[in-house]
């Protein structure tokens, strides 16, 4: 079971245990982290659950595209890690994966 670290944006850490096969989203708001909050379940269309990966696991997901993209486009502070975390699944060998969260979901 994958330990994540969430750090919020006043430099708060959380760390909490994912599951493989679910979203970041869905273990943020299982441990009902602050700064996540998820509200369309999943379904692409909120981006209430905005984070930022951390730059040293980046390319452990495939880029942005499509309505993911698009709707990043919309959130406040849209940065080159931004992601919308209900599209970041947890996988074997994630251990240790590091998110960070915008001030703005607060
Ligand atoms: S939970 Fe709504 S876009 Fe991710």
């Amino acid at each position: 079971m994958p330990t994540l670290t969430f750090i919020e944006h006043n430099g708060t850490r959380h760390q909490i245990h994912g599951e493989v096969g679910q979203s970041v989203m869905q273990a943020a708001t299982f441990a009902m982290l602050p700064g996540i909050q998820g509200d369309c379940g999943g379904a692409c269309s909120c981006a209430t659950c905005h984070a930022y990966v951390d730059e040293a696991w980046a390319d452990r997901f495939p880029s942005a595209t499509g309505t993911e993209d698009e709707m990043l486009d919309n959130v406040t502070e849209r940065r080159a890690n931004s992601r919308l975390s209900c599209q970041l699944v947890i996988e074997e060998g994630m251990d240790g994966l590091l998110i960070h969260l915008p001030a703005s979901q607060y």
